[in-house]
């Protein structure tokens, strides 16, 4: 059986990695979650007072950051440098100011660079906002993933409140809506469907529809 690789894209808080993560573990590939990189860098630029807009300083940040995705039982740890920061890059002040460090075309051409040497045996499920349209443009699977705003921060609503951290549902819509337009508006790699994307719109769909449709589709293509 061949080994494929599998772009999931689309925008904020739509399933990407939920979806994503349950692929990888039925088929055995490996999961790599694009956003926790861009999140990551963040989370160093503003420890070391780096402002978002400064592309040069990100760069410097950057290329003393090692990022690690290690898969766990607990889904998939991200380290920076030896740290374990999975749950900090998570936080409010990082995804807030993740989608200005990531419209900077160096930052993200070294990025592009570490995810394609990440991917590059296959056997790849990865999940963003470019994979299809930039990062694997030969992907075999690519799947665009969209759900309703009111639905997303719904459900990041219940993930925040799960992990214990303060949570606004009003707020929380803003702050995707924000996000998803300087996403889809950026000059470089914006968040786009690829022309030959399959569109999934899982807003009424449950996890598992959602896996059991795109498995249908990676079984013809194995
Ligand atoms: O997927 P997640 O919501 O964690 O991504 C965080 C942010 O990282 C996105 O809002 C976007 O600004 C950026 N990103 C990107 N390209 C990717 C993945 C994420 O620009 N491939």
């Amino acid at each position: 059986e061949k080994k494929i690789s599998i772009a999931i894209d689309g925008p904020a808080a739509a399933g990407k990695s939920t979806v994503a993560k349950r692929l990888a573990e039925t088929l055995s590939y490996l999961y790599i979650d694009t956003g926790a990189m861009y999140r990551a860098l963040t989370y160093c630029a503003l420890k070391r007072g780096v402002d978002v807009n400064d592309e040069k300083g990100l760069m410097n940040v950057l290329n003393d950051t090692y990022i690690e995705l290690k898969p766990s039982e607990r889904g998939q740890l991200v380290f920076v440098n030896g740290e374990d920061v999975t749950e900090l890059i998570r936080k409010s002040d990082v995804t807030n100011s993740v989608s200005y460090v990531a419209k900077h075309p160096a930052v993200r051409e070294e990025m592009v660079k570490r995810q394609r040497e990440f991917a590059k045996d296959g056997g790849v499920v990865m999940d963003g906002r470019d994979i299809g349209t930039h990062v694997l443009p030969n992907a075999e699977v690519k799947i665009f993933l969209l759900a309703s705003v009111e639905e997303r921060a719904k459900r990041r609503h219940a993930e925040n409140i799960a992990r214990g951290f303060p949570s606004d549902l009003e707020q929380l819509k803003e702050e995707i809506a924000r996000r998803d337009k300087i996403d889809s508006e950026r000059a470089v790699a914006p968040l786009k469907k690829a022309e030959d994307a399959i569109e999934i719109d899982t807003t009424s769909l449950s996890i598992d529809d959602v896996v059991s449709e795109i498995m249908k589709i990676v079984e013809e293509r194995v």
